[in-house]
């Protein structure tokens, strides 16, 4: 499937990938790959088990289960095992679960050919950390979006606050400041732009401008 076009949409947490991502393949009539969720689906499987990445033998069955996860993607649902997990996967605490799970070469691996079984026709637009560098290489088009840490915070705070919790701006802050720092450090896939990826800081762009900006990027290249 290598004919198949991709357009491969990396960046830090909350910059608005998700949601331009899957903006764009409605517009486009793409198919849709959030793999941030695949890791989160991983963390809450983990949690469930109450198994501690830390604890070696506790690694080794997380490794096993990475490779053989039972997850579907189903309209707006996301399902382990059957089970609706799709409000589980978005909690902040499955976020830092998979970041830490997401540091693990074997965990990353074992996820690998279940993010490339989203390539269909007639394309994909897949959104994380490493679709450019890692996943889908040859990627048609890479775009690293992203915004300042206090707009994403704020962003993250309103996004958190429209779905009626509470939320704390600091913890917020500090919590994606860390995520960062992990993300970007790792030795594997770490968080940073490909050589030939197109940067866009989109701190002071609304959605419907980014989605355009990508959208002509996309109509050069395809
Ligand atoms: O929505 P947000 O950007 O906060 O997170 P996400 O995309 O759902 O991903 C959750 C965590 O999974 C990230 O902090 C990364 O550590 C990890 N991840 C990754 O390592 N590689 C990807 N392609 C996607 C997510
Ligand atoms: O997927 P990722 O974690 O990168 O971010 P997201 O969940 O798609 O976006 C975080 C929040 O920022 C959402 O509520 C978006 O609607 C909002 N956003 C925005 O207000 N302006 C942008 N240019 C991009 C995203």
């Amino acid at each position: 499937n290598s004919d198949c076009p991709v357009i491969a949409i990396d960046g830090p947490t909350a910059s608005g990938k998700g949601t331009v991502a899957a903006l764009v393949a409605a517009n486009l009539g793409y198919q849709y790959l959030d793999s941030g969720a695949i890791y989160r689906v991983l963390a809450v499987a983990v949690a469930k088990l109450g198994l501690n990445p830390e604890i070696p033998a506790n690694l080794l069955q997380i490794i096993a289960m990475a490779a053989n996860l039972p997850v579907q993607f189903q309209a707006d649902q996301v399902l382990l095992g059957g089970e609706d997990v799709s409000d589980a996967i978005r909690t902040e605490v499955a976020g830092v679960m998979a970041s830490r799970l997401a540091v693990v070469p074997e965990v990353r691996n074992g996820l690998l050919q279940r993010q490339r079984d989203f390539r269909q026709m007639p394309g994909l637009v897949a959104d994380g950390r490493d679709m450019g560098s890692v996943v889908f290489p040859d990627s048609v088009l890479k775009v690293f979006l992203t915004a300042s840490a206090q707009v994403r915070a704020e962003r993250r705070v309103k996004q958190i606050e429209a779905r009626g919790q509470k939320a704390d701006f600091q913890i917020i802050y500090n919590d994606l400041v860390a995520r960062d720092k992990r993300d970007s450090e790792r030795a594997v896939a770490p968080l940073k732009p490909c050589d030939d990826a197109l940067v866009l800081d989109c701190s002071n762009m609304p959605i419907d401008q980014v989605v355009a900006t990508i959208q002509n990027w996309a109509r050069e290249r395809i």
